[in-house]
């Protein structure tokens, strides 16, 4: 029998992440069998709630995978049962002793792990971690706690909420999620680079000509501006998301899959960036637009945005790595909200080929028809190489066709959201796709004098309306780049 136990706390469960994400996702571990035998869930909020009202709500959350349907409403009972509810305040010590002596009755004596997720704003981390660290820590296990950005604004207020954390836990007690790095195909990059021949070998300025990082959401930042005004989509997206899938990109093979061995490999990557120049990014923001009879609201029609906002709803940047791999390769980021489709890809453009011998027959059409990697992390998630491919017959065509691995088409098996990666991980202590504090410093470090810049010049962004492809001017900085965006083909 298992002796040990761990109970997961959910600090803010009656929020968005908590109903969307982390209580589904902790419902599909369940069902797939991955939490240990003796766990509890609690919900952690301010609000008065009984179990059985935290169930109702959790149980409208829940989804069984279409594969799996059979006894799922057995499953979700039992996973149901196994949550409970304690009301309290997030900075009060006593509420969090009377949840200490809750998670005690449910440990029943066994060795006590207990992990906190704070789903909670950035304010009230800091009293919310003190009360959990000093009236809710296990006393013989060990206790964990994620957190979840923004973690801070910029350097300075990143490392003084680094600092405040670490009063009360150790660096390994922290798990920075970047739930990004819990999406299946930013987890299969090291795969495919690592252990295949024929990528690696290509990886490098050599010849990679660019490499392009691509978000696009096709919705606004509706019920989210509060939150959003004072971010902007390069802290929301940039700072964080694509700068993690870019360092797992370009890092240099680790000594071995180890957390502490990608970090290092990831860190060098970051520490090797040049900091981000303000004439290499480009802003926007959405207004509104009617489409097909129907209106949509600009981003400062949203009550909750001050109406002369400058924040940013799109971003487009170049970023370059000053190493021997590297040098002279230009790393375009791009991501937007309200643009005209919903998509996150990694875009290898590659070199021409020198002294291309269908030149003579196509001209220099050829040359620009090069190779491109595609990896589409969503949706449909698919990874596909651009080739250029002789169109059959007896004459000599050539046209360019995709050698195209398509997720759906090739696994059955539907692909686990990225919190489920995540929370398992971190119940299991498993760092690697968690953030470091010296990742998190030197993330910061790059865009940190390109942001301040824009708020103290005040920089008016170019504005885009919604649905549509967001601002020329991302087509501009590329341009100058001797770069073309990989997703504007028909053929996509
Ligand atoms: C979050 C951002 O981190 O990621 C949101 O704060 C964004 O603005 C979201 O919508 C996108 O995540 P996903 O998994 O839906 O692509």
């Amino acid at each position: 029998e298992d002796k040990s136990t761990v109970s997961i706390t959910v600090v803010g469960a009656s929020g968005d992440l908590a109903k969307k994400k982390i209580f589904p996702a902790l419902f599909a571990l369940y069902y797939e069998d991955c939490l240990p035998e003796h766990f509890t869930i609690f919900g952690y909020a301010r609000s008065k709630m009984t179990d059985a009202e935290l169930r109702n709500m959790v149980s409208k959350t829940l989804t069984c995978r279409i594969d799996k349907r059979e006894n799922c409403g057995e499953k979700m009972e039992q996973f149901l049962g196994r949550c409970f509810y304690h009301s309290g305040q997030y900075d009060s010590e006593e509420n969090f002793k009377e949840l200490d002596k809750k998670l005690k009755d449910h440990e029943a004596g066994r060795i006590s792990n207990r992990l906190f997720y704070l789903s909670i704003p950035p304010n009230i981390f800091v009293n919310a971690v003190k009360c959990a660290s000093l009236s809710a820590s296990s006393a013989n296990g060990w206790t964990r706690v994620i957190v979840e950005k923004p973690f801070g604004r910029d350097s300075e207020s990143s490392a003084a909420l680094t600092n405040a954390l670490k009063q009360y836990l150790d660096e390994d007690q922290i798990f920075r999620i970047d739930h990004y790095l819990g999406k299946e195909l930013v987890e299969n990059l090291s795969v495919l680079r690592f252990s295949n021949l024929i990528f690696e070998p290509v990886w490098s300025r050599q010849y990679i000509r660019n490499v392009q990082f691509i978000f696009s959401e096709d919705f606004g930042t509706e019920g989210r501006g509060g939150y959003f005004d004072h971010y902007g989509i390069i802290r929301d997206i940039m700072q964080n998301h694509l700068l993690q899938i870019l360092a797992l990109f370009a890092m240099e093979t680790p000594v071995s899959l180890d957390a502490e061995d990608i970090r290092n490999e990831k860190v060098k990557v970051l520490r090797s960036m040049r900091t981000l120049n303000i004439d290499d990014v480009v802003i926007g923001q959405y207004k509104s637009q009617t489409i097909g009879g129907v209106s949509y609201q600009g981003y400062t029609d949203d009550k909750t945005v001050p109406k002369d906002s400058l924040t940013p709803t799109f971003a487009a940047a170049a970023l370059f790595i000053d190493n021997a791999r590297w040098d002279g390769v230009p790393f375009l980021m791009k991501a937007g909200k309200a643009l005209h489709n919903r998509r996150a890809e990694i875009r290898v453009q590659f070199r021409r080929v020198p002294g291309n011998l269908y030149n003579r027959n196509f001209g220099t059409a050829l040359d620009r028809a090069t190779n491109e990697l595609v990896i589409r992390v969503q949706p449909d998630e698919a990874i596909y190489l651009k080739i250029n491919n002789k169109v059959p017959g007896l004459g000599m065509r050539l046209d360019r066709s995709n050698l195209n691995l398509l997720y759906k088409a090739r696994y059955e098996k539907e692909i686990p959201d990225a919190y489920e990666r995540l929370l398992l991980d971190a119940v299991e202590g498993e760092r690697r796709l968690f953030i470091r504090s010296d990742e998190l410093d030197a993330a910061w470090s790059l865009f940190t004098p390109v942001l301040k810049e824009l708020e103290a010049k005040k920089i008016i962004p170019e504005y885009y309306p919604y649905g549509s492809r967001g601002p020329v001017g991302a087509h501009y900085l590329a341009a100058r780049y001797n770069v073309k965006w990989g997703d504007l083909g028909v053929d996509e």
